[in-house]
């Protein structure tokens, strides 16, 4: 098992850094690890020679009355997923180290694609996220980074900051770790309730329902959706969308190629978002991340 450094400042991690020598990747995360923030550690160490994992809950992303004070802290834990699956260096920064100033007045803007789906709900977000990512891309300098497909809204708009700001680093997708019955894992999975759980199982169900129907498509994959979220009341959806992975707008019905379906709902107190990559029309069906070969 290799040895790990544990860096709470900047000069910490600017030391372990500047000791590793090869290729360096890099995972963040807001703790709370699960088997879906271990399978990015372990895609990384695949692929590079050393990985970092940052471990910081960013006030930025967080707006009022969102779920920043009870979001599951669990750190020892975290540590010994990074050491078990090859992490090298864990930067822990408090908000302080990340925000010595206190909250940046300059920040990263993501655009029209930052305003739709999550945006559209959580005002600011993507904002605070890509000034985050932008701020911890420099900290650490990596030359791969890993984002969860899980996230696809998140992870399109990272890889959009890195092209259109010129980061030099490369984002590589991981595809969303399940549990065997289908549901995402989320750090946010510890708020539900047995019964809950249950209920947030209709957003997976509903993605393979769509799935399913991905050759006969766009009109036929919503509604096969659509009728697993109706039978379920307690899910409040947020949204259900079919829309092309790279610009986010619904596809219309004559669209064939590369789609993203994506749900977000609200079970209980806890809102939860999922999404399926897929190809729509002849040959086509699931995929395990976005098809931006086209
Ligand atoms: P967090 O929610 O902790 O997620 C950290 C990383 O793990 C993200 O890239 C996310 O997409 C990925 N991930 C989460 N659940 C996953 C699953 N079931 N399967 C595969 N990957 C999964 O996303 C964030 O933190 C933050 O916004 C962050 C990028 C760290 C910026 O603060």
């Amino acid at each position: 098992m290799t040895d790990l450094t544990i860096a709470h400042s900047r000069a910490e991690l600017a030391a372990a850094r500047r000791k590793l020598t090869g290729t360096v990747g890099v995972t963040m995360t807001m703790g709370a690890l699960h088997s879906g923030h271990a399978e990015l550690i372990k895609r990384a160490r695949e692929q590079v020679d050393h990985v970092i994992v940052t471990i910081f809950l960013n006030p930025l992303q967080f707006a009022q009355g969102e779920d920043l004070s009870r979001y599951p802290r669990t750190f020892e834990a975290d540590v010994e997923i990074c050491r078990e699956f090859g992490a090298e260096v864990v930067f822990a920064p408090s908000p302080d180290v990340v925000y010595p100033d206190g909250e940046p007045g300059v920040r990263v803007s993501a655009g029209p694609l930052g305003d739709v789906l999550e945006g559209a709900s959580r005002p600011g977000h993507f904002d605070g996220v890509l000034t985050v990512v932008a701020k911890l891309l420099h900290l650490v300098q990596p030359d791969r980074a890993f984002f969860g497909q899980k996230d696809a809204q998140q992870l399109l708009l990272i890889r959009r900051m890195v092209r259109d700001l010129d980061f030099p680093v490369e984002i590589l997708p991981v595809p969303t770790v399940r549990q065997d019955d289908g549901l995402a894992l989320s750090s946010r999975n510890t708020y539900l309730s047995p019964s809950d759980r249950e209920v947030a199982l209709s957003l997976s169900s509903a993605l393979r329902a769509g799935g399913d129907m991905a050759v006969s498509g766009p009109a036929a994959i919503r509604r096969a959706a659509r009728d697993v979220l109706v039978r379920e009341p307690l899910a409040a959806v947020d949204y259900l969308v079919l829309v092309h992975p790279t610009t986010l707008e619904e596809v219309p019905e004559w669209y064939r190629g590369p789609a993203l379906l994506a749900v977000a709902a609200k079970v209980g107190t806890t809102r939860l978002i999922d999404n399926l990559p897929l190809v729509v029309g002849p040959g086509g069906g699931a995929r395990l991340v976005v098809d931006y070969a086209e």
